[in-house]
């Protein structure tokens, strides 16, 4: 029988820390009483080894390339599901039944509009902005304008604040691509399900009938699916510390958006396609940049490579890699960046350095494939993972809420000057 307890001798005593069990992967030890009983912190860079909650929503064996949601394979529910369904497993935990669905789907199109005042907002920043940080914005400034969905505490106000901000973002990441095409603001259209409706929002031309794609929406869909919950990354976790000083809900998310945009992060997806590009432009030499990621003096790295919890394979890129062959085949292109992605991939993957590393592609070296053959511009792939992402970041932020998660406050080892006194500037 494993141990129950850890035990930890320091100075001559010995201190025992209860091991917590998990359903699955790591168990944990806690460690609240360290600094108590020792004088000790524990210090553990990026939070590699850190459990920093106990959660129900997502579990993912980095070892082994197994990602769940509340316990379902993503396989099957990429297979089975659809976005609005995961929304609700995420959020509430079990598969909706039929009136359950819906039930969520009406409450989420009783919200499918935004303040007409929010496309002022829009409108004030320039077309060359980043599409990331107009998103981080008007998620923030939508707290103006829904000032009851900011101080929420009961189940039942963050369930009704969700599904408010799950309607309004898809608005916010569509009008995001609108303003960096210089097209006008559409509105959402209740007889449609969530994802055609984004659809519609982002793409419908003002001079046109509108012509739903069903191999478009359900590549949408399922990249969406794939993307909506990761459990405790950078931008989760950010989420979580925000919320944990119990900032609202849409204020908490637009942290998470400025952390998703980040190249290690959410802003990959962007970095890989601008580096296929790159490749092409530079002849297409594809060993030539598997040896610059090798070489510690340049900061080079294979953009799509990688994942700090997955060191086998990532389930979603096989999914992914999957879709985009099928899109790319429904839509007739042939895309010169697949082509040197699937080379990038294959001199990688038998090459020591990335086979003793773990380095594997990720969700991120294909979807950036899929959205451009969608027609969606490179700038706009991270608010895609950023709207797939959503419910996983409104579920984690309710999961810390109910579950009474203290203020996120970590310590620190303090290596700078010893106390000192000051000196007058002309003495200096
Ligand atoms: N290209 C070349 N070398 C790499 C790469 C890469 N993409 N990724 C890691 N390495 C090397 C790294 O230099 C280090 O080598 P050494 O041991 O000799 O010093 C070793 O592999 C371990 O790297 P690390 O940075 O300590 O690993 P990490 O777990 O801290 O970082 C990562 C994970 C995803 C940040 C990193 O692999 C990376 O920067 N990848 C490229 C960016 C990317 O694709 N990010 C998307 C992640 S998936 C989407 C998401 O969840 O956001």
């Amino acid at each position: 029988m494993a141990d129950n307890k850890v035990t930890l001798n320091y100075e001559g005593k010995s201190f025992d820390y209860p091991i917590i069990e998990s359903t699955m992967g790591d168990r944990g030890f806690d460690i609240s009483k360290l600094r108590d009983q020792t004088g000790l912190i524990t210090l553990d860079l990026g939070y590699k080894n850190t459990g920093a909650t106990l959660s129900d929503i997502t579990y993912l064996d980095g070892d082994k390339g197994e990602l769940y949601y509340r316990g379902y394979p993503i396989e099957q529910i990429a297979e089975k599901s659809n976005f609005t369904e995961v929304m609700y497993l995420l959020l509430q935990g079990e598969l909706p039944n039929q009136d359950q669905f819906a039930k969520f789907e009406g409450n989420i199109k009783s919200y499918n509009y935004v303040a007409e005042e929010m496309k002022k907002i829009i409108d004030a920043f320039p077309r060359s902005a980043h599409p990331m940080g107009v998103l981080s914005s008007l998620t923030s400034a939508l707290t103006a304008f829904n000032p009851k969905a900011v101080d929420v505490s009961s189940k039942e106000d963050m369930d009704n604040a969700a599904v408010m901000l799950i309607a309004k973002f898809a608005h916010l990441c569509a009008w995001t691509y609108r303003k960096k095409q210089g097209l006008p603001l559409n509105h959402g259209d209740n007889s449609l399900n969530y994802v055609e409706n984004f659809y519609r929002m982002t793409f419908r031309m003002p001079n046109d009938k509108f012509e739903m794609n069903p191999t478009v929406v359900s590549a949408l869909d399922k990249l969406l699916i794939l993307h909506a919950d990761h459990e405790q990354n950078c931008s989760t976790s950010t989420v979580r510390m925000v919320g944990s000083a119990h900032t609202g809900l849409f204020a908490s998310i637009s942290a998470g958006v400025s952390a998703l945009w980040g190249p290690l992060h959410g802003g990959a997806n962007q970095a890989v396609i601008e580096m296929l590009e790159m490749i092409e432009k530079d002849g297409g030499d594809v060993a030539k940049y598997v040896e610059k990621a090798k070489n510690k003096d340049d900061n080079f790295r294979l953009m799509g490579f990688g994942h700090r919890v997955y060191k086998n394979f990532d389930p979603r890129a096989k999914i992914i890699k999957k879709a985009a062959d099928d899109i790319l085949d429904a839509l007739g292109i042939e895309d010169k960046a697949l082509d040197i992605a699937m080379q990038l991939e294959r001199v990688a993957l038998e090459d020591p350095y990335f086979v003793e590393r773990k380095l594997y592609p990720n969700v991120d070296f294909y979807s950036g494939i899929i959205y451009r053959a969608l027609g969606i511009p490179t700038e706009m792939f991270t608010v895609m993972f950023a709207l797939g992402r959503l419910p996983g970041w409104i579920s984690q932020w309710k999961e810390m809420r109910l579950h009474g998660d203290p203020i996120g406050r970590p310590r620190q080892v303090y290596q700078g000057a010893a106390v000192r006194d000051y000196v007058d500037m002309n003495a200096r």
